[in-house]
């Protein structure tokens, strides 16, 4: 059962789940594409899988499957790592939390790349770079302050 209709005080980690759920849902205006529907919120089990990479499911992994999975992803014809873009978001996760900087996302590895390197930008290379950069904010954003987890540590 929901744990939180007991009646009784929410412990701290439930606090912080609501408070990220919350946050994520102003982030993403609950367009009902945001993480209600999987990993964060699943109420018989807490927090199943490490919150960064449960967020980064909803923000960072879409715009990197949709742009780079022609290259990183092992299911590419030229497979080229990281594998990034994965079909699997775990592997993504694994692959892509090196190249991004929770605390400065501009300074992440996925802006760098395309505001400064040009590399395989979609559109145009400065539009493209702030598109990731605000899905890595949100990303950030959707985290508690004092998120530890599996930390995404800048490069
Ligand atoms: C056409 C194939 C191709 C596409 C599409 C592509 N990449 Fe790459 N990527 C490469 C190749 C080849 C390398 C290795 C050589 C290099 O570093 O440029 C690489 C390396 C990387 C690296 C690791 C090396 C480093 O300098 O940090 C990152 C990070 C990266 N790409 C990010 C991206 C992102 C983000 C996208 C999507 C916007 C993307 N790539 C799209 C071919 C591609």
């Amino acid at each position: 059962m929901y744990p939180l209709l007991k009646l009784k005080q929410p412990t701290n980690r439930q606090k912080r789940v609501l408070y990220s759920i919350l946050v994520v849902c102003l982030v993403s205006a609950c367009d009902g594409s945001g993480p209600t529907e999987s990993g964060p919120t699943d109420r018989t089990r807490g927090l199943s899988v490490d919150a960064g990479e449960a967020y980064f499911a909803t923000t960072v992994w879409p715009l990197l499957r949709t742009n780079c999975a022609d290259c990183h992803s092992d299911l590419a014809l030229t497979k080229q790592p990281p594998f990034l873009a994965s079909d699997d978001v775990t592997a993504a996760y694994q692959a892509a939390k090196t190249q991004i900087d929770l605390t400065e996302p501009a300074a992440s590895r996925l802006v760098v790349r395309l505001r400064n390197e040009f590399h395989n930008c979609w559109t145009q290379c400065e539009a493209d770079a702030a598109e990731m950069e605000r899905q890595i904010s949100a990303l950030a954003a959707a985290l508690p302050a004092n998120y530890a987890g599996e930390a995404a540590g800048g490069d």
